[in-house]
């Protein structure tokens, strides 16, 4: 086994950026094929902290490869900030170790007005996004009319893109009474960082497939998770792209076959930031707890995250629809001193039980959590590094979800640190 994909399997911030850090140690290169800065990935390595939004979380590793995949959508202003930022933590990041795929989407200033705009005009029904323009770049994509990193290198042709592309938004704003964008701005922001980014932009396939052929072992870092899909998500409370693993060949341009196991990183809880139902939610002391206890503030808009119960029916969904081979469960020190846990294993809709989140999202938001209650344990997991350092209820909440999930754990995560990590299953054999 070589190549993972490691992909949320609830609502985004399950832990993914630690996991891939951990995995990255036996991994050459790491890719990003979907979402874009919305993501905010965090690794915690000897007390010191990066947030990461667009960049692969390979970059904290000297002589590894970090590749932005065709599948992202990239604001190439965020992408220079987030460069400097880690430089300035001490990190290198050269035109050697990132690789920017000429066929990405590219995130412009109107996006994110548009964003920002289209949330305001929903009012009481805004779907909480992060802002960051990333729906409205993947509708431009999907429309035909979008910009990618590859029209840099034709100012001609690029200015001539961004005017058809204001024509339509230039309709809507003048719609909704706000002033229309000028087409001269928008081609001068992008004028002023082309060079900079065009340096980092490269055929992204061919080095994979380069890479692959040279027996290197290749890391997909997903972005939000399994409910946040597109698709298999809680429409329209989701983001604008596929999450899934299935995802991860088309985004990055190889195969899919070149992914032997899919690793889906699941809180031991669950949180859920921004709109859009949450059946397990715990408005309530248990709720607070959670979120204080797993400092569950968001890594991009600092928002609080709403906390509740582990549903182990969400789960299982994001493991049968998304190819899901094991989990790694994160946080399971968050749990330490609770003197019992639930975790739903089903629900009820209109007097119906159910054995799956359904598709509407109004039986979505009528659903009732049907809980399994377990005891919970006084003593510390937090820093585990071995199974035998976990107390006996502990493992028997862990053994239970697998039952219930129909997966195995093959890795516990027991802190934000790096090293705080109990591997149950080598992914990287061979
Ligand atoms: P991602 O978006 O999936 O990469 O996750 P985030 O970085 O947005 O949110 C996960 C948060 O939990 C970060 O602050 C991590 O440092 C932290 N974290 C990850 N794993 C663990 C763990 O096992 N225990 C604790 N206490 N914190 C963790
Ligand atoms: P990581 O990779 C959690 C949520 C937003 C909002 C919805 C749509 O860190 O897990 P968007 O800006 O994407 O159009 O917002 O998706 N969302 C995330 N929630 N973690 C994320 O990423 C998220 N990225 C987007 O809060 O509800
Ligand atoms: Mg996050």
């Amino acid at each position: 086994m070589a190549n993972v994909a490691v992909i949320g399997s609830q609502w985004g911030d399950e832990g993914k950026g630690k996991i891939v850090d951990v995995l990255s140690s036996e991994a050459d290169v790491v890719v990003r094929f979907q979402g874009g800065h919305n993501a905010g990935h965090t690794l915690v390595i000897d007390g010191t902290t990066y947030k990461l939004h667009l960049l692969p979380s390979g970059i904290v590793r000297p002589g590894k490869l970090s590749v932005i995949g065709n599948g992202v959508v990239v604001d190439p202003h965020a992408l220079l900030n987030e460069i400097k930022t880690v430089k300035s933590q001490g990190l290198e990041v050269t035109h050697d170790s990132l690789l920017l795929a000429e066929n990405a989407s590219l995130i412009l200033s109107v996006h994110s007005i548009m964003d920002q705009a289209m949330e305001e005009a929903r009012g009481a029904k805004k779907l909480g996004t992060t802002g960051r323009g990333i729906g409205l770049a993947y509708e431009d994509k999907v429309a035909r009319r979008g910009i990618r990193v590859c029209d840099l290198a034709y100012p001609d042709v690029l200015k001539e893109k961004i005017e058809k592309m204001l024509d339509h938004h230039n309709i809507l704003l003048k719609g909704w009474g706000a002033q229309a964008l000028s087409a001269e701005t928008l081609y001068e922001e992008l004028m002023s960082v082309s060079d900079e980014i065009l340096k980092y932009s490269g055929v992204a396939w061919k080095r994979l497939d380069e890479e692959h052929k040279a027996g290197k072992k290749i890391l997909f870092e997903g972005a939000q998770g399994h409910f946040l899909d597109i698709d298999h998500g809680t429409y329209p409370y989701v983001t604008s792209s596929n999450t899934v693993a299935g995802s991860a060949a088309a985004g990055a341009g190889v195969g899919p076959k070149m992914i032997d196991y899919v690793l889906g990183i699941t809180k031991a809880y669950t949180t859920r930031v921004g709109t859009g139902p949450f059946p397990t939610e715990q408005e309530n002391a248990d709720g607070e707890m959670l979120g204080q206890r797993g400092h569950e503030f968001g890594t991009t808009t600092g928002r609080k995250r709403r906390c509740g119960w582990f549903d182990a029916v969400l789960v299982r969904q994001a493991i049968k629809t998304g190819g899901i081979d094991g989990i790694a469960l994160t946080k399971l020190d968050v749990l330490d001193g609770f003197d019992e846990l639930k975790i739903c294993v089903g629900y009820e809709i209109d007097g119906e039980t159910f054995d799956h989140l359904p598709a509407s999202c109004a039986a979505q938001a009528k659903a009732k959590p049907i809980y399994e209650t377990m005891p919970g344990w006084s003593e510390t997991t937090y820093g585990a590094r071995s199974y035998a350092q976990l107390p006996a209820a502990a493992v028997k909440y862990v053994k239970h979800i697998e039952e219930l999930i129909e997966a195995p754990v093959a890795l516990l995560s027991t802190s934000p640190e790096r090293d705080d990590t109990i591997l149950m299953q080598d992914l990287f054999i061979d």
